[in-house]
């Protein structure tokens, strides 16, 4: 009999048998996936688990804090968390090419990411957040093996020479027996029910050169639309939602004076799996509200616009 909490025993039991006293190293991103494992492997090993958290600087509004509430101040989880905002800026610097910037974020992950797990030194295993979907789309990929190394950029790995063994407790799940499965070990609802969010974060969000006022004004506009779709009752609804900054200006008023501030535009789409989409028919009044609070509140941006592109032709992020 399929339960939420024979699930977790057997893992834990299974976990336990696998590692014994060893130390694990997990890479917590905040995402869905990776945050049920620290939960499971918290209850099944303690101490024996040291997660490594990169702050990117380029994650949502109060997200980092979010993550070590949960896990460390809560929890009990030892989490490291890596401020690495000014590393992602100085990397990102004068670069605008979508694909460029996807590289230099993914590779700047694996570098610290590495960093941070060598340090750990009796560390022999790295638990992954893999999932079944993972597993069966890797079976079908030419390397067959991109299953080995789910970072939460979709790149890269550990060096060869620290020969890392791999644990990777959700293997065998689909994603509603993820969440299932969080619920039960206590994650709140808000983080086991979070849409998915790009490895690059806000790096492609924020169209061409990415630049620390433009991250803020996304985070602070990206928050309001959220925030609605949850007052609303709309944010399960959707299958994903969230604001891209325009790094162009556009004109408006404010009460006798002339802005000439930059543009937001949201995004939301229905969809089963990701490689199709239609645009969220979000209700008008709902979309008025979401704009003039945003262009009320975040002071920089004077123009709000609503994503009406489906899924082909046009990809779910911008970037
Ligand atoms: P697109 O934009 O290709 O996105 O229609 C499909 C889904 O994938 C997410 N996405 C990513 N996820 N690393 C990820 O882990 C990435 O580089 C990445 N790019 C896009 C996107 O948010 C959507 O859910």
């Amino acid at each position: 009999l399929w339960t939420a909490s024979s699930i977790i025993d057997d893992s834990i039991h299974a976990v336990r048998a696998k590692v014994g006293s060893d130390h694990v190293i997990l890479g917590l991103s905040g995402g869905v996936d990776s945050s049920v494992v620290a939960a499971l492997l918290h209850k099944a090993i303690a101490d024996q688990l040291t997660c490594v958290f990169v702050d990117t600087g380029l994650l949502r509004l109060h997200e980092g804090d979010q993550v070590m509430a949960t896990f460390a101040e809560h929890m009990g989880v030892k989490v490291i968390r890596v401020n690495a905002e000014q590393r992602y800026l100085a990397a990102l610097n004068g670069v605008a090419d979508p694909e460029q910037k996807r590289k230099i974020i993914g590779n700047l992950f694996v570098e610290i990411f590495d960093d941070e797990a060598g340090k750990i030194t009796d560390a022999k295993w790295l638990a992954q957040g893999t999932i079944y979907p993972d597993v069966i789309e890797s079976a079908g990929s030419k390397s067959g093996k991109a299953h080995l190394i789910k970072s939460h950029h979709n790149v890269g790995g550990l060096p060869e020479d620290m020969k890392l063994k791999l644990v990777e407790p959700l293997r065998e799940l689909f994603k509603d027996e993820v969440r299932k499965i969080g619920l039960e070990l206590g994650l709140p609802s808000d983080m086991v029910f979070r849409h998915p969010f790009p490895g690059p974060g806000l790096g492609v969000r924020i169209l061409g050169e990415v630049k620390k006022t433009y991250a803020d004004l996304l985070r602070q506009a990206d928050a309001i639309f959220i925030e609605e779709l949850y007052n609303h009752d709309l944010y399960s609804k959707v299958s994903q939602a969230f604001a891209v900054f325009l790094p162009v200006k556009s004109v408006g008023v404010m009460g006798d004076g002339r802005r000439y501030d930059y543009v937001i535009a949201l995004r939301a789409v229905e969809t089963i799996d990701f490689m199709t989409a239609r645009w969220a028919h979000l209700p008008y009044d709902f979309l008025d509200l979401v704009s003039r609070r945003i262009i009320n509140e975040v002071a920089g941006i004077s123009r709000v616009t609503y994503d009406i592109s489906g899924k082909p032709p046009a990809t779910i992020e911008w970037e």
